[in-house]
């Protein structure tokens, strides 16, 4: 039988939604992200479920959507520097405790996300 994905193994779509939820309660509150977001963070969101779905080895909803992520070009737009890398990696930490992800499942979903995270720094903090 082929291996789980990481997908499967953190608990499926229901396991992604919470994450995103308690990832963007957090996003909504910090004095260093709110101000880059718009005040509806519904729709990013949602595009953020579609994309970590398949970041983590599910089905391919976002780019089924939205075609090649692009992630460094779609953030762009945004001044993202170190300190609001680091923001965003300490608000997701706290999702995956609230989640309650544990152990060395834990540490790889964060390693990952935090590679990602620092691969899209594109301004120096000032
Ligand atoms: C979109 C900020 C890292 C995934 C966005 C947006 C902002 C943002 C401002 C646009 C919101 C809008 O539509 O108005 C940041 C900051 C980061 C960061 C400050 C710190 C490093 C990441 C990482 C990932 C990610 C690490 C993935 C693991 C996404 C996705 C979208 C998005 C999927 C939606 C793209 C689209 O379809 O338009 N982000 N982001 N972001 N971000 Fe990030």
């Amino acid at each position: 039988t082929p291996e789980k994905t990481v997908y499967e193994m953190i608990g499926g779509g229901d396991a992604i939604r919470k994450l995103v939820d308690a990832f963007y309660k957090r996003v909504g509150e910090h004095p260093d992200l709110k101000p880059i977001f718009p005040d509806d963070l519904g729709p990013v969101a949602d595009r953020q479920y579609l994309f970590l779905t398949q970041f983590f080895g599910g089905p391919t909803l976002y780019s089924n959507q939205y075609g090649h992520p692009m992630l460094r070009a779609r953030h762009m737009p945004f001044e993202i520097t170190p300190t609001r890398a680091h923001a965003w990696l300490a608000c997701m930490s706290e999702a995956l405790d609230e989640l309650g992800l544990q152990g060395q499942l834990r540490e790889f979903v964060y390693d990952r996300l935090t590679q990602t995270a620092y691969h899209m720094v594109n301004t120096q903090d000032s």
